[in-house]
């Protein structure tokens, strides 16, 4: 049950993951109990294998104009309509079974993929997508339904989509406004995604998993759409797709398309699994395709400090929180940072609107310092060997800081430095005493259930400067080597 410990802390690494927590352990006993559609155990690939569910043939009303959005006349609709139905239906072939275009096997996603007459229709709530199987098929099929929290993970809170799989006795599905010959991808904005960490691990990273291989070709169709979120990484949704962005609920257009994947396949915390990947997509690629997305000079891909012809010095981006783990002597770690050395930029807590600006700011950092917290993801604006410096506060906190942060880091070819606190560095010691369990004993607080509540949450970090120092020594030794 590892597992759940581990999802256990990133939900609560947000305060508002309580209540999408304990809807997960819902969902978990769901899908330990099975779902008994997906009994047998074929598996069916959604991520690597996107022509899996191709039909046999072709179902299009009329071949769509290249490249483009068509706009359906009613008449030509119908005519369509009636020819597809005079269409006789394939002679005595072996009658192949539907494969069920929704997968609930991954423990980390839920998703669904079709190919054929697949339509979305939005709706305030929950948005549908319809899948109209091949004449071949429709006869024979079951009629069923499913609902997708559609980003990258089970957790409750995020919206919702309905995928209805027709058969001839259900109710016809909505006629087709406008056509277009790109896939389309469905996934939900909401859910914890004002934190910068989940921002990326749920949506961003997993949206590149998904969507990249298509190059561009594809439309997005989101789902409880934050427009501040789209506005936030705009650049990262341009360099993904070529077409408009649509705010799926808000839409009153039946879109149709050939192919349509719901939700997002996330294998791992901030981090890519290549052999599950399109193209071997790893987590290095993803960060220099933010890099490029953010104009971020690829050919700069180097430590600032490297270039020996800029006489600076090294620079140190700290990372100041508002909230829990909170470095309550800011200035002195400042202080000896510039002392050893380096040019210290601090990044002030709060909402940051101008992505651009700062991501070019932590590209111009050889060193990434913070306490264990979304702001390290930033890191993912680093330079190829810069180093992420994760302090790491009182609580058995090590198992995470590498999960979240230190792996991806590798993964991303950064370097990684730590520095573990003491008890004494921690705000815990002065509030609950050396000989109290929250010090003496973390994983008696896991047991209880609140050793969140205290280390992420009530405790805040007094650095030993004597301490630390060695390390930021250490750390401007790195940067120059
Ligand atoms: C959407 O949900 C809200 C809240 O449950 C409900 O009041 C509203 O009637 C629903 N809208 C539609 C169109 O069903
Ligand atoms: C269509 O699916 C429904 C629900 O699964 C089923 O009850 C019905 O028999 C199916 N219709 C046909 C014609 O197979
Ligand atoms: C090195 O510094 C020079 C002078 O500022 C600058 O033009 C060049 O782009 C820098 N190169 C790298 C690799 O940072
Ligand atoms: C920090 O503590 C962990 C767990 O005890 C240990 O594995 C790791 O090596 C320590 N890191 C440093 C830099 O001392
Ligand atoms: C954690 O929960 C236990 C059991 O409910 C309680 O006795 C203890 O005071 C709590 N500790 C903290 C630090 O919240």
């Amino acid at each position: 049950m590892k597992f759940i410990r581990k999802i256990t802390y990133t939900v609560t690494e947000t305060w508002l993951g309580l209540g999408f927590l304990l809807g997960f352990f819902l969902v978990l006993a769901l899908y330990l109990t099975g779902f008994p559609q997906f009994a047998s155990t074929e598996t069916y690939g959604l991520s690597t294998e996107m022509e899996r569910f191709a039909p046999k043939e072709e179902v299009a009303l009329t071949p769509p104009s290249q490249g483009g959005e068509t706009k359906i006349p009613q008449e030509e609709l119908k005519k369509a309509e009636e020819s597809e139905n005079i269409e006789e239906p394939q002679e005595t072939e072996e009658i192949v079974p539907m494969n069920p275009i929704c997968d609930f096997s991954d423990w980390r996603y839920d998703g669904c993929e079709m190919h054929g007459d697949a339509r979305a229709v939005g709706h305030e709530n929950n948005s549908i997508i319809y899948f109209i199987p091949p004449p071949s098929l429709i006869q024979t099929a079951e009629a069923q339904e499913w609902k997708i929290r559609s980003q990258s993970r089970k957790i409750v809170g995020i919206r919702e989509v309905i995928v209805k799989s027709l058969n001839s006795s259900s109710p016809p599905a909505p006629e087709c406004t406008i056509r277009k010959n790109v896939p389309a991808l469905v996934f939900a904005t909401n859910g914890l995604t004002f934190n910068i960490w989940h921002a990326f691990s749920d949506v961003l990273l997993p949206l590149f998993t998904t969507s990249r291989a298509f190059d561009g070709e594809v439309q997005f169709l989101i789902t409880d759409y934050q427009d501040w979120f789209v506005r936030k990484y705009n650049k990262i949704f341009k360099a993904l797709t070529n077409y408009e962005i649509i705010d799926l609920d808000n839409d009153r257009e039946v879109r149709c398309y050939e192919h349509i994947v719901v939700g997002l396949r996330g294998h791992r915390e901030l981090s890519i699994d290549p052999a599950r990947a399109p193209r071997n997509y790893d987590t290095f690629q993803f960060r220099m395709f933010v890099r490029d997305a953010y104009s971020l000079p690829l050919w700069l891909d180097v430590p600032y400090k490297a270039n020996d012809s800029l006489d600076k010095k090294p620079r140190m981006m700290i990372i100041l929180r508002g909230g829990g783990r909170k470095f309550e002597n800011a200035d002195e770690i400042i202080a000896a940072a510039e002392q050893v050395g380096f040019e210290v930029i601090k990044s002030e807590p709060g909402f940051t609107e101008d992505m651009n600006d700062f991501a070019k700011k932590v590209d111009s950092c050889d060193v990434l310092l913070g306490a264990h917290g979304a702001g390290l993801t930033n890191m993912i604006f680093l330079r190829t060997n810069a180093i992420l410096f994760q302090v790491v506060p009182w609580g058995n906190m090590n198992w995470a800081c590498n999960i979240f942060y230190n792996d991806p880091a590798r993964e991303m070819r950064l370097r990684v430095l730590e520095y573990n606190i003491t008890a004494k560095e921690s705000t815990l010691y002065e509030k609950y005493g050396k000989d109290s369990v929250v010090i003496n004993d973390p994983e008696q607080l896991e047991k209880w259930g609140n050793a969140s509540v205290a280390y992420w949450g009530e405790q805040n970090l007094r650095l030993d400067i004597s301490r630390f120092t060695p390390v930021l020594e250490q750390a401007l030794q790195l940067v120059k080597a």
